[in-house]
């Protein structure tokens, strides 16, 4: 006896799409095939629908202490409000800072996610190398969190890694089966750029933008990509925005180097026109949003395979933590001070239909091509797949029902994320997800929560030395 049929879907891989009922025992995908609604305790029809693999979203910031903000979810909310997004696997980076070690925050970081209702998953971060960080990598790599962020700009933060830096953990990531992620910003040209801002006291949201153009990241992805060259090892660029970048890593694929691409919805959607506007620092994230001609660019690079993953970043920020440290001055307006602003943007809910809607809906993408996106190619960088990232006989039953014809305009209303604004008001989408199962048990169904607090699990991760090796999944 199954516990779960879900009968009718069309279960979607990266590579096809077949009609047939998925069997789901002890919270693993049990078999695929086409069963009797008696041979299981519970049926969900999903007639006239797709059946894809949960989403995994492997980049966002939660209760991740930034520019003295915190973040207006713990884990469990951002747990609820991912599982409306048919997420069921979500991976969060430990609080490092100069002096600490980074697998000691590893793990207190899985200890505070561990009231999440789906799994979860910790990247490290390192902001400095001495020989005893860099041993750290092998005992990160064993703890089952082979991936790490790198930042190339924040100095003044006391968050950047510089170019030494880099270096030294290629290498060791390299020796040990690690994967870093970089956030590709020139620190030198962000950094110019703000005191020349300040010096004029040209602090506004439209600044921001402009202190961060395309040549800022372009220049040091650039730079990434020629020091793993020259290490011989993979990494990971996150949170891409533009074509210049792209291109570099065209070239780097072309010649098999392992130059993984991260895009993420908000780069799809919002533009630099919302820094024009007065509450325009609620759009205030690194690397800034950018123009119409660079989404197109993003929309190639994910029909070309340039980009392979997406993560939402999500910084679920309320207004009170974005506009903390800004005073409006005697017309009621806000004195615009860009470096006051926490970066960041709320978006681990919306990602899944955001991709359905502009990718499918508008003829842009396949749905196989979103599954791939947004959970079998994230699952397989970074070192959780088949467990996760696919619907087959011994995964995880993580799954996610989508109904291409419902639509919804994206409002602070609908979402889950316990703040009190959407970027994407008013947005029309068209494709959501509309239930929600995570390891066997239906965690979203019918509009509503039915998950439980600290049911998710730490996901021990290892990466295919393949993928290391040479570009391609
Ligand atoms: O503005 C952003 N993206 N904030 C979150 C931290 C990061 O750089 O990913
Ligand atoms: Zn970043
Ligand atoms: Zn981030």
């Amino acid at each position: 006896m199954y516990d779960l049929l879900v009968k009718n879907g069309a279960v979607v891989s990266p590579s096809s799409t077949i009609t047939c009922d998925v069997a789901v025992k002890d919270g693993k995908v049990a078999a695929l095939g086409v069963f009797e609604a008696k041979e299981a305790s519970r049926v969900i029809d999903a007639s006239g629908k797709y059946v894809l693999p949960g989403s995994v979203e492997a980049h966002m910031h939660c209760q991740a202490p930034f520019q003295g903000c915190l973040g207006a979810n713990d884990f469990f909310q951002q747990s609820v409000s991912a599982a409306f997004g048919g997420v069921t696997t979500f991976m969060d980076f430990a609080n490092v800072f100069k002096g600490k070690s980074v697998l000691e925050a590893v793990k207190e970081r899985a200890k505070e996610m561990s009231i999440s209702a789906i799994d979860y998953g910790v990247h490290g971060k390192f902001v400095e190398s001495p020989p005893e960080i860099i041993a750290e990598i092998d005992e990160l790599v064993q703890f089952g969190t082979p991936t790490f962020k790198m930042f190339m700009t924040y100095k003044k933060e006391g968050v950047m890694s510089d170019d030494e830096t880099l270096l030294r953990i290629f290498k060791k990531a390299k020796a040990v089966g690690g994967l870093p992620m970089l956030h590709c910003e020139d620190n030198a040209i962000a950094e110019s750029n703000i005191e020349e801002c300040q010096r004029r006291g040209e602090m506004s949201w439209v600044n921001f933008a402009k202190c961060k153009p395309v040549l800022c990241e372009a220049a040091a992805f650039a730079k990434a990509v020629y020091l793993a060259e020259y290490v011989g090892c993979a990494i990971l660029v996150v949170h891409t925005t533009n074509r210049d970048a792209l291109d570099t890593a065209r070239r780097a694929h072309a010649k098999g180097q392992p130059v993984y691409v991260e895009t993420g919805p908000h780069y799809l959607t919002l533009f630099d026109d919302l820094y024009e506007k007065e509450d325009g620092y609620l759009a205030i994230c690194s690397p800034p949003l950018r123009t119409p001609a660079e989404k197109d660019a993003l929309w190639e690079g994910i029909q070309d395979g340039t980009i392979l993953i997406t993560g939402s970043d999500d910084c679920t920020y309320d207004v009170n933590e974005k506009s903390a440290f800004i005073k409006k001055g005697s017309d009621g307006k806000w004195i615009q001070d860009f470096t006051k602003i926490v970066n960041g943007l709320s978006g681990i809910e919306t990602r899944l239909p955001i991709l359905l809607s502009e990718g499918v809906s508008k003829g842009r993408v396949s749905i196989n091509r979103v599954c791939a996106i947004t959970s079998t190619n994230i699952a397989k960088i970074y070192g959780c797949y088949p467990k996760k990232g696919v619907i087959a006989p011994g995964s995880d039953a993580d799954i996610v029902i989508v109904d291409m014809d419902k639509e919804l305009t994206l409002s602070k209303d609908v979402l889950h994320n316990n703040i009190s604004y959407c970027l994407h008001e008013g947005f029309q989408v068209k494709g959501c997800p509309v239930a929600t199962i995570a390891g066997g048990r239906v965690i979203v169904e019918n509009g509503e929560f039915k998950g439980e607090k600290g049911a998710g699990r730490f996901l021990k991760r290892s990466i295919d030395p393949a993928y290391l090796a040479r570009y391609g999944l």
